[in-house]
């Protein structure tokens, strides 16, 4: 009689044809945002804990999902009658996000509030009137475009109407 221990049951073979289950990995896109903000996150946290940046993610203002167009009354959004004074836009289900802002010249502009590089969500800077990305540097002026990398690509912006008692964000493509 043999002293070895009997085997146990391979395990059934995966069906190939089977359901996968109900999770799915996330985008690329998801992945490097996340860790992206995970990154931004943490060395923020250790170069200055309480710092401002963490308030940046806050939105202003929600635009329904179907929203074409969004509109922000002076009277509900004093700050952009104010030069450099901003309001964080959420909109189609946040997958925009907006940064909108009075610049110093008068004129106002709609831009992304997503890094180009790896998604972190950028700041206005009243000093140098750009958008600043507080995870690895990038700058862009008011019209979307590079002024220092690592990002390659222009930030997305969209046309703003003005009038005396507010501004129109058009979201139609263009
Ligand atoms: S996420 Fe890297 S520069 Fe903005």
């Amino acid at each position: 009689m043999s002293d070895r221990l009997p085997r146990p049951a391979s395990p059934a073979p995966r069906d190939a044809a089977a359901p996968r289950p109900a999770s799915s990995p996330p985008s690329r896109r998801a992945f490097l945002a996340t860790t992206a903000r995970t990154a931004g996150v943490v060395g923020l946290a250790a170069a200055c804990s309480g710092c401002a940046w963490f308030h940046k993610k806050d939105i202003d203002v929600r635009a329904a999902p179907e929203a074409t167009s969004i509109r922000l009354a002076f009277a509900d959004h004093a700050a952009l009658k104010t030069p450099n004074g901003f309001v964080r836009v959420s909109a189609q289900d946040g997958d925009l996000r907006i940064l909108v802002v009075r610049l110093a010249d008068g004129r106002a502009v709609a831009a992304s509030m997503e890094c180009t590089h790896w998604g972190c969500d950028l700041d206005w800077s009243d000093a140098r009137g750009d958008f600043e990305c507080p995870c690895h540097g990038s700058r862009f002026d008011p019209a979307g475009k590079v002024l220092e990398g690592p990002a390659d690509d222009p930030l997305p912006t969209w046309p703003v109407r003005e009038d005396a008692d507010g501004l129109t964000i058009d979201l139609a493509p263009t």
